[in-house]
This record gives C-alpha cells, sequence and structure tokens, in this order.
C-alpha cells in the first residue's frame, strides 16, 4: 500500500553525537571534559528551587492560560524594564516552552509556508531545521570574521526578497555580539522593506568586556523578540522561555498556543518567577564564565588555534582548526578517543564550511576548561614532533 509522504528530510544535530560518545567513554570509567554542549552545569538558582518544593506539596499545578498565569508576563515587563531602561506592555509578552518552543510558534504566527527567512551560516542550526520542518525556506546569509560573524545590510540585499530574518546577538556559535548602531542598521532595514525581524535573545545576560546587549523591543514594535530561562538563568530543562511580540501577532500567537502546546509547564512557570529575582546567584555564573573565557583564550593558541572568532557574550568559543585537520568531526571524534576532550565539530552550525570550525563551550567549571586546554597542549606538542 502507498504511504502517505513524509515531512521533508531533517539534519541531525551532530553534537548529539559527540555527547552519545562522551557518554559511553563516562561509563567505561574514563573520564571527560566536557566543552561540547551549551549547557550550564549548574541547576536552577536555589531561591527558584524553594519555590518548586513548596509547590509541589501546596498546589495542583494544572493547565494555566496559554499565556501563562497572569503575574508572569509582568514579572518579565519589570525585568524588560530594568535590563533595558524599557516600558513594554505585558499584553505583548506570552510565556513558552523555552525559546525553541516561542520559536515554532513565531515563525507559524508570522510565516506563510513558502515564506523565505534569512539565518546566518555559522548559525544556530534548529533555526535552519526548524523553518525546513514548517515547509518555509531557510535563505543563507553566508558571514565570517569580516562581519564578526553577524549579518549586515549588504548581506540583507544581496538574499533576494526576504520575508524575515533571524538574528542571535549573542550568537551560537561565534559568541560574536551586534552594536547598537548595527542593530539598528538591521532592524530599519527590515521596517522599511518589510522584512519580519526576528531577535533570538537567549544569550542576554551573558557578555564579557565591553560588549552590551540590545534588545529589538526598543529598537521596532515590529520586532519579534524571543528569550529563554535556559542559558542566564541557567534553567534549561526547565522548558521555559518567553516572546516578546508585535501587536498583530498577538491573537494568531495565543490561538496557535491554545491548539499546539495549551499552555507552558505551570511548575516551570513559578520557578521562572522566582528566578528573576535571584540575580546574585546567577551573576556568580557569569563570573565564572568569565573565567572560563580566559582559561580558553589564554590556552587555545598553544594548541594550535590562534584563528578564534571575538567571544564577546554567550559560552562559546569558535575556532578555526583545518590546519591541524582536514575536517573538524573527525578531530572532534580523535580528541574524545585519545583525550576525552569532548568539543564540538562546526559541521552542525555550517553545513558547507563547518568542517573547518571547533565549537567549545566554557560553561562548565574552571578545572574541565585547564583539563582540555592542558590535554591538547600536549597533543599539539606531540602532533608537531610527529
Ligand atoms: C541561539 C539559541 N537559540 C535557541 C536555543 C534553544 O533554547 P531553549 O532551551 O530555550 O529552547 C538555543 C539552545 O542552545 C540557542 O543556542
Amino acid at each position: 500500500m502507498a504511504q502517505p509522504s513524509t515531512n521533508q528530510e531533517i539534519d541531525p544535530f551532530y553534537v548529539m553525537e559527540v555527547v552519545a560518545a562522551a557518554q559511553e567513554r563516562e561509563q567505561s570509567g574514563e573520564a571527560v571534559f566536557h566543552l561540547e554542549v551549551g549547557q550550564p552545569s549548574t541547576g536552577a538558582p536555589k531561591g527558584a528551587i524553594e519555590v518548586a518544593h513548596r509547590l509541589l506539596d501546596e498546589q495542583t499545578l494544572g493547565y494555566t492560560t496559554s499565556r501563562g498565569i497572569p503575574e508572569f508576563a509582568p514579572a518579565l515587563a519589570k525585568h524588560i524594564g530594568q535590563q533595558y531602561d524599557l516600558d513594554v506592555d505585558p499584553g505583548r509578552i506570552a510565556i513558552t516552552q523555552g525559546a525553541s518552543g516561542a520559536f515554532v510558534l513565531a515563525l507559524l504566527a508570522a510565516f506563510k509556508p513558502g515564506a523565505r527567512v534569512a539565518v546566518t551560516a555559522p548559525g544556530y542550526p534548529c533555526y535552519r531545521n526548524m523553518l525546513t520542518a514548517l515547509h518555509m525556506e531557510p535563505v543563507a546569509l553566508n558571514v565570517d570574521a569580516s562581519t564578526r560573524f553577524q549579518p549586515t545590510v549588504e548581506l540583507l540585499e544581496a538574499a533576494g526578497p526576504l520575508d524575515g530574518v533571524i538574528v542571535a546577538s549573542p550568537s551560537n556559535p561565534t559568541g560574536t555580539v551586534l552594536s547598537s548602531s548595527e542593530m539598528t542598521k538591521l532592524v530599519a532595514w527590515c521596517d522599511e522593506h518589510h522584512v519580519r525581524f526576528i531577535s533570538d535573545e537567549i544569550y542576554h545576560g551573558l557578555t564579557y568586556g565591553e560588549s552590551n546587549s540590545v534588545t529589538a523591543t526598543s529598537l521596532s514594535d515590529n520586532a519579534i523578540v524571543i528569550n529563554s530561562f535556559s542559558k542566564y538563568f541557567s534553567m534549561t530543562g526547565w522548558r521555559i522561555g518567553w516572546t516578546v511580540l508585535p501587536d498583530e501577532l498577538t491573537t494568531r500567537f495565543d490561538r496557535l498556543a491554545q491548539n499546539l502546546v495549551i499552555c507552558p509547564t505551570a511548575l516551570s512557570q513559578h520557578v521562572a518567577i522566582a528566578a528573576l529575582e535571584c540575580r546574585d546567584e546567577l551573576d556568580q555564573h557569569v563570573e565564572r564564565y568569565t573565567n572560563n573565557r580566559q582559561i580558553l583564550l589564554d590556552g587555545l593558541p598553544a594548541a594550535g588555534m590562534t584563528d578564534l572568532a571575538p567571544a564577546d557574550g554567550a559560552f562559546y568559543i569558535w575556532a578555526r582548526t583545518d590546519h591541524l585537520a582536514a575536517d573538524s568531526k573527525l578531530l572532534a571524534a580523535e580528541w574524545l578517543r585519545t583525550l576525552g576532550v569532548a568539543a564540538t565539530p562546526g559541521i552542525d552550525f555550517h553545513p558547507t564550511e563547518g568542517h573547518k570550525y571547533m565549537r567549545f563551550s566554557f560553561c562548565g567549571s574552571p578545572e574541565t576548561m585547564r583539563g582540555a586546554v592542558d590535554a591538547l597542549t600536549k597533543w599539539r606538542l606531540r602532533q608537531l614532533a610527529s
């Protein structure tokens, strides 16, 4: 019998192969320095965990409205006010299942099938894969060191007709940040050309040195802003995020949310509101990331990696490795097998150029960073000697 046609092929997320191989190595009793995943090694802040314990005893935690519990959007509006000195109508804020959940609903609310949406290469692979799964067309903007791996108006103009663009600042995998004037130019161009600007602000709160993150909400009422409790708030598995929507998309977004997900997880919503008040503990994580970043920036050159993207934000270093090995996927496998160092080959982030790069995540412990740098330096010395 003829089978119904399936959805289009979706690429795997190769980092999961590194994660599986690293786990296998650990199960056989060998140590692994984890620099492969962008997942803080810490959990939700303590004050938030206390709320979780209490609520499990006190509440039934049933469905909430698709927008979340009534106090959540005002709490986020206050947070946005404090972060960016900006007044946002809580009616524009929807609570979601992480940034990922926000993306699916926002893309469906904003675009029709066939929409052409620009994404950077290198960039976060799920943008491309989500667009494909939703029968939209990801349009690659090939970015490199000359624009600090961020898009420019020139690249947008050269991309052909567009319906939208997704920008991440700080970005994954390169960690680079758009300046306020660069972001302003991109948003203005999008408004002028009726191209929907989608700003992934999941790494806001994680910037180093002079870098500062601008929210697209401050630049245009047409922009969709997506954020999450996964990174700065250290709450990956709680699956909670939010979006600030243009007024004209809120009703469509709500209807999609009601039908596709009903509501975000109730317990996570309460815990996330409490996490908004735990800034002291969370800022200590940022201090650790700052220190870890320095350990890698100081140590990777001795391991042969000198071409590094400026790690302005997030918790990643994007390093060129094609002078060490032609294919970073094979190099990552070799490092894991021989050194116990787990890093992510660039293929996930850039389908055609990714084999020349490796991404190192520095959200683990300083001991992990030092151990990895030490092992990689010895490996490089052996490589040079052979
Ligand atoms: C740039 C970027 N956007 C979105 C996500 C998805 O985050 P969430 O856990 O909030 O779904 C990630 C996760 O690593 C990411 O790096």
